[in-house]
């Protein structure tokens, strides 16, 4: 377990070194990228709450232990990020509880440190909605939308569209999880339309040619050692909404094809900067709006500055 190189904190180190208390955290492998300590503690100021938010990078096996020992040492709260979010939801499962919004999606993302113990949440779909409604000025209800990746957050997607009466088509390499996901939305939603499609460029441009967006929620992009995108110009088309989950300077290969083909796109920075204002609100419930409009607005300037 090591603190990431953003913020100078080592578990380790803990006990000679506290943190002043009280604290929040983003733990994550890796976390070093993460922009939510920026984001976070920019709110936290903004609000004019006394409290610091750091990082720690903990591996899989180090996890529990971690979430053991970061309440007795001041932590009220903390988000969770890849790859931690499913292995969490089954962690509280068994030593806290879980609100709706981490039963429905099935992963965990914030916990609150609670009189009763650890209480689960996830924010990401919520905050995915309303980055859809600011930057695109689209609703969930009735939206035809095609989900490429049924990961953590693929599914949690998946699972809040279907909730909001989104029409959901969702594609993942490996078929057995887009499956699971899609009887998991319909188990949650009813009778939802949702529909698992082959992982081929012509079910995928069958998909995308009916949907009004289309969701990029794999892990490819981002690093350039990792694999390409693996469609071409079938999934793009003129006027339609292209959303890609990851974020960074520069646009990821799938937004710069959905540019090239006159589709509407936006990076997933406005989701980040949603799914932390409503992870921040259920840490600090009750602030009067005027306040967490203040936090709001740090929040977008931070992500704003370079990272
Ligand atoms: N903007 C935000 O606030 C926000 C929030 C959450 C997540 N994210 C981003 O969303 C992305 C996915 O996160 P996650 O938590 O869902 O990760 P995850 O649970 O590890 O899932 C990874 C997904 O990527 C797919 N994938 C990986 N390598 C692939 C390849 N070579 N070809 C095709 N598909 C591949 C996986 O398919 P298989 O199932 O076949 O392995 C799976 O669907 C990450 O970039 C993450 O940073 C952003």
């Amino acid at each position: 377990v090591s603190a990431s190189s953003a913020v100078p904190y080592d578990l380790r180190r803990l006990g000679a070194e506290p943190l002043p208390a009280p604290f929040y955290a983003v733990i994550g492998h890796p976390v070093a990228h993460s922009r939510s300590p920026a984001m976070q503690q920019a709110a936290l100021q903004a609000a004019g709450i006394r409290a610091r938010y750091v990082a720690f990078d903990a591996t899989p096996a180090d996890l529990p232990m971690v979430l053991e020992l970061l309440p007795r040492v001041g932590a009220r709260g903390c988000n969770i990020t890849v790859p931690h979010k499913l292995a969490l939801h089954a962690w509280i499962e068994r030593h806290g509880r879980l609100a709706p919004s981490a039963r429905q999606a099935g992963a965990v993302n914030t916990i609150a440190w609670e009189a009763e113990g650890p209480v689960g949440h996830s924010t990401d779909g919520a905050g995915w909605e309303q980055a859809v409604a600011e930057v695109f000025g689209l609703g969930l209800a009735g939206l035809r939308i095609l989900i490429l990746g049924a990961g953590g957050a693929g599914r949690t997607l998946a699972l809040h569209a279907a909730d909001a009466g989104s029409h959901v088509a969702l594609a993942n390499r490996s078929p057995e999880k887009a499956a699971a996901v899609a009887d998991a939305a319909r188990a949650n939603a009813g009778s939802a339309p949702v529909e698992a499609v082959p992982w081929t460029a012509a079910a995928i441009a069958a998909a995308a040619a009916a949907s009004d967006l289309v969701v990029h929620a794999t892990a490819l992009g981002l690093d350039p050692g990792a694999d390409a995108f693996p469609f071409g110009r079938e999934v793009f088309a003129a006027g339609k909404h292209y959303y890609d989950l990851a974020y960074g300077a520069a646009p990821t290969p799938f937004l710069k094809a959905a540019a090239a083909a006159g589709g509407k796109t936006a990076a997933g920075l406005s989701m980040l900067l949603h799914q932390g204002l409503l992870s921040f609100q259920i840490w600090h419930p009750g602030l009067p709006p005027e306040k967490v409009d203040r936090a709001l607005a740090a929040m977008r300037k931070a992500l704003a500055a370079p990272a």
